[in-house]
């Protein structure tokens, strides 16, 4: 199969959907890897490192997009791009077509087979190809909301970590899925005191299980968030309730009730938020007061990292990409049904319910697609 990754074109975006290593691995399989020039370069990836592991560099997207029988990339084919995807060609990507008519529109005008990152599942009910993006924006919130806690960025002045005779930093993480688990790690290794609430028990027994001795972990009301956010230096929010907007777990007024220069840090911003006063920041400028709190909400945090992001991805999309290569996405998707359940517009039909329900559009069964 030929395999295109052109390079990415939204603003601030720095990842690349292939890398070197993932490009070598395919063209072990007798695959023809194709990327745009430069297309790694946000990512610490030159020309010269695809070229070692057997890829072939072009000038253009125009290029990659009218030779590659399956393009992969890392964000959702912009408005130029989707002119450029023709009938029977495969798209790997995240789509995110639920709150995107103008999107979903063209991608069944074009013909395309779109799998998509965000819904392709696992057996334990996950979502692989999200996970790792989660783990990047988790680890980085409480690195993101230390800076933030120093006084010259707004913050009260506290080392997470504490010294020898000086208390740490107090981290309320709500939440703790997989944003929520990988903070919660990460600031308790910075030496900081650090609670994790969810209202899942099943979560909260398999934290106390696991991490234990490392971080505390409480049943999740407004009550007790009400009571732990008093004393807190940092609140990182991750909290997801799936298909539905983030709930406001803390509102304008309580922050009267946090320390001047207290931080949150609302990772569930992509989903509105979790907190009444968070609005979306860019990495450009991350964070702003409200009422002497400071708030970073960046919405799209594993940009900050792309190379780390890029890798990460890459390995979690390989198999995947390396299965629709080697099978034809229909074989794959037949061997494979939670790869089935990436799966959102095949030939101008459109194969995702939850996507259909929201822009009112038909679906058709992606299992009655690939029994054809
Ligand atoms: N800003 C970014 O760059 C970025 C990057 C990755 C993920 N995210 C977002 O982070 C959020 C968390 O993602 P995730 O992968 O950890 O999801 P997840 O499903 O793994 O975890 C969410 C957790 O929230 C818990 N929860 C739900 N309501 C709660 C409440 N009222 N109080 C306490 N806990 C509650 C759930 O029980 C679950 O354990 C999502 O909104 C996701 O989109 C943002």
């Amino acid at each position: 199969m030929k395999i295109g990754c052109p390079k990415e074109i939204k603003p601030q975006e720095f990842r690349v959907g292939m890398t070197p290593n993932a490009a070598q691995e395919a063209v072990a399989r007798g695959h023809e890897v194709i990327i745009e020039t430069n297309a790694g370069m946000g990512s610490g990836f030159d020309n010269d490192s695809y070229v070692a592991a057997g890829a072939r560099i072009v000038d253009t997207a125009e290029e990659v997009f009218a030779t590659a029988d399956m393009i992969v990339k890392v964000k959702e084919p912009q408005a130029v791009e989707r002119k450029m995807l023709r009938e029977g060609q495969l798209l790997f990507t995240y789509l995110h077509l639920a709150p995107d008519p103008d999107q979903t529109h063209d991608l069944l005008a074009s013909g395309c087979t779109a799998i998509a990152y965000e819904t392709v599942t696992d057996r334990n009910g996950g979502l692989p190809l999200l996970a790792p993006m989660s783990e990047v924006a988790g680890r980085l919130a409480p690195q993101v909301g230390s800076w933030t806690l120093q006084k010259a960025n707004g913050g009260r002045g506290v080392l997470m970590g504490g010294v020898p005779g000086v208390g740490p930093a107090k981290v309320i993480v709500i939440g703790g899925g997989v944003v929520g688990t990988h903070a919660a790690k990460i600031a308790a290794g910075m030496g900081a005191d650090v609670t994790v609430l969810d209202r899942s028990l099943p979560r909260l027994r398999y934290l106390d299980d696991v991490f234990g001795g490392t971080f505390k972990s409480q049943y999740s009301t407004a009550g007790a968030t009400a009571e732990l956010i008093q004393e807190a230096d940092m609140v990182i929010g991750a909290v997801l309730i799936p298909g539905a907007a983030a709930p406001k777990l803390i509102s304008r007024a309580q922050l009267s009730t946090m320390k001047p220069g207290a931080v949150l840090v609302d990772v569930a911003i992509d989903q509105g938020g979790c907190f009444e006063t968070s609005k979306a920041t860019t990495h450009a400028d991350p964070i702003y007061d409200v009422d002497g709190v400071m708030h970073y909400c960046v919405a799209n945090m594993p940009g900050a990292v792309a190379r780390t992001s890029t890798i990460a991805l890459g390995n979690a999309t390989m198999p995947f990409l390396l299965a629709l290569a080697g099978k034809g996405w229909k074989k794959a998707c037949q061997d494979d049904p939670h790869l089935l359940a990436g799966l959102n517009v095949h030939a101008g039909q459109l194969t995702y319910e939850a996507v259909g329900t929201a822009l009112g559009l038909d679906v058709v069964s992606p299992e009655a697609i690939v029994n054809a």
